[in-house]
């Protein structure tokens, strides 16, 4: 069987590519908040928000056990802890680059929520090796980090291991439009935001990266192909702004 996963330039295999994504986002790391929220206008806001609301049943249980993995600096995660009940069961916030988790942490972590409030556990973990027992989560989310993986088929693997029968998947991804919106949007995604990216982080890599990354990622119907041979279920994918971006779903079946 094909493998497909995120290849950084330079990489020669996936234990490299990892490395290579875990570097670029411990480098990126202080100015990720604000050049993501230049080069995406905001939009990213009404994103995480709209992926969070697809999950508000699951995630208005008290008892749930969800993970956001990731979740980078934690804007995803918090978009999630809206919906979480007061005394809500603590939500994993995961992620293996520390310098991203750690300011995540400042958001979502129990030192930075009032008494009360619903918050994050911060896990420094891979998502393809994760530190959880065989259908522990009702709930895994990750948005804009999937397309990271070095391997896509075994972080489906590995999210469908952690998951309980029934269980919940949603992935938040870019995709790449067609049409005229899509013709106008490569302008901007491959020539005009790596420029920016690399004016605001100084840095050439990630911001070049990312149109890269996105080109290679499956298409909507290869990546719902992936999810069923996984053996997930009830995989559909919703496109969000123009097809810009989209939100994968599926179950876990329920017999285990
Ligand atoms: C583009 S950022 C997205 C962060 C956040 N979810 C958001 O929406 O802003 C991608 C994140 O995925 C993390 N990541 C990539 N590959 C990973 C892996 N194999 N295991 C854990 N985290 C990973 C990176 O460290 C980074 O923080």
């Amino acid at each position: 069987m094909t493998t497909t996963g995120a290849k950084p330039q330079g990489a020669t295999d996936e234990a490299s590519a990892a490395l290579a994504v875990r570097e670029m986002f411990d480098a990126i790391a202080p100015r990720y908040d604000l050049l993501n929220h230049v080069l995406s206008a905001n939009v990213d806001r009404l994103w995480w928000w709209r992926a969070a609301r697809r999950f508000r049943a699951v995630l208005a249980d008290p008892d749930a056990a969800v993970m956001d993995i990731c979740c980078g600096t934690g804007d995803m995660t918090m978009a999630l802890l809206k919906r979480r009940p007061r005394g809500a069961r603590p939500t994993l916030a995961a992620d293996f680059s520390r310098n991203m988790l750690s300011r995540g942490a400042k958001k979502f972590g129990v030192g930075a929520r009032k008494a009360g409030e619903p918050y994050a556990v911060p896990l420094e973990a891979d998502a393809l090796q994760l530190p959880l027992k065989l259908g522990s989560l009702d709930l895994i989310v990750s948005a804009f980090g999937f397309r990271n993986l070095a391997n896509y088929e075994a972080g489906l693997r590995e999210f469908h291991r952690v998951l309980k029968p029934g269980g919940q998947l949603g992935i938040l991804e870019f995709s790449e439009p067609g049409g005229f919106i899509g013709k106008a949007y490569a302008v901007y995604f491959r020539r005009v935001l790596p420029a920016i990216g690399r004016a605001i982080c100084g840095k050439d890599g990630a911001y070049s990266y990312l149109p890269v990354s996105v080109g290679n990622f499956p298409s909507p119907e290869e990546m719902l192909r992936l999810m069923s041979a996984a053996g997930y279920e009830q995989c559909a994918w919703q496109p969000y702004t123009f097809g810009i971006a989209g939100l994968y779903t599926a179950r876990r079946g329920a017999v285990a």
